[in-house]
């Protein structure tokens, strides 16, 4: 049974690559309207767990349920139609493309008029696209990236072509979107803005499920955290409670001191 509440279900999920098992076993929920952290170190399982969560990888074994649906074996657009989206732990921006039309681009993933039907300039595709592009100008406005709509994205300071990765993915009106380390590269003034940014696209409905390195951001924004060390959840809970988990804080000292 699902509660009412629970977005997204992981159950018992394992992942094996021939002889290695990137996941064993991994069960959690993510409630609606919550930011939850999955992190752990380098090769913990975190971004095989979103490639599996986004059908990009399908789980040797379990269940993965959005909005009580199982979507294992869903194509990734099937999946993100129904409300789930990512960005990845490289930036993947589109080559030759202005920052405004990147961010139209993932407009174009929720609705029924694609590109191709657009360019037969047909009234409504013709007023969906001005729909799309306001839209999406509205979208670069939350991200702070309004006045560089026009220049080529990929030409962008890598700091804003992180967060203009974050506005095309908000573009598609997710009620769940998952960051594989949203933070990395930036500054700490950036940073910061990414966590103020956050917080308030939780405060208008986004649920989140983001995994990062940047302890302080985790700390900051998360409501629970998930700790992953190979492919096995060793500790989960309340950010003080999992910062002070001795299994957790071996688990990095392994790779930090
Ligand atoms: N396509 C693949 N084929 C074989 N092994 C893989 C594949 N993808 C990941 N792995 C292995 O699975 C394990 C988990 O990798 P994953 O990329 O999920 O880790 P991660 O937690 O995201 O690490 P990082 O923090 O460095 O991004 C690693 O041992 C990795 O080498
Ligand atoms: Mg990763």
């Amino acid at each position: 049974m699902m509660v009412a509440d629970t977005l997204l279900q992981i159950r018992e999920v394992t992942k094996r690559f021939g002889g290695l098992a990137a996941l064993k076993d991994v069960s959690f929920d993510v409630t609606v309207g919550e930011i939850k952290a999955m992190i752990g170190p380098n090769g913990a399982g975190k971004t095989t767990m979103f490639d599996v969560l986004t059908g990009i990888l399908h789980p040797t074994a379990g269940d993965v349920m959005l909005k009580g649906e199982s979507i294992v074996g869903l194509r990734p657009d099937q999946i993100t139609a129904m409300g789930m989206i990512r960005t990845f732990q490289t930036i993947q921006l589109f080559e030759g493309m202005t920052a405004l039309e990147n961010v139209m681009v993932g407009c174009h993933c929720r609705t029924a008029c694609g590109f191709a039907s657009s360019g037969l300039r047909q009234p409504a595709a013709r007023r969906e696209e001005k729909d799309i592009r306001e839209k999406s100008m509205d979208v670069l406005k939350d991200v702070g990236l309004a006045t560089r709509a026009g220049e080529i994205g990929t030409n962008l300071p890598y700091g804003q072509q992180r967060m203009l990765e974050l506005a095309r993915a908000l573009a598609s009106e997710p009620d769940i979107i998952l960051l594989d380390e949203p933070a990395a590269g930036l500054n700490q003034y950036e940073t910061g803005e990414l966590a103020g940014l956050l917080v308030r696209f939780r405060e208008r409905g986004l649920t989140i499920l983001i995994v990062e390195h940047d302890m302080g951001l985790v700390m900051q924004i998360s409501d629970e955290i998930v700790v992953l060390d190979y492919g096995e959840i060793i500790a989960r809970g309340a950010p003080q409670d999992v910062q002070n988990d001795p299994r957790v804080i071996e688990a990095y000292l392994g790779i930090e001191a």
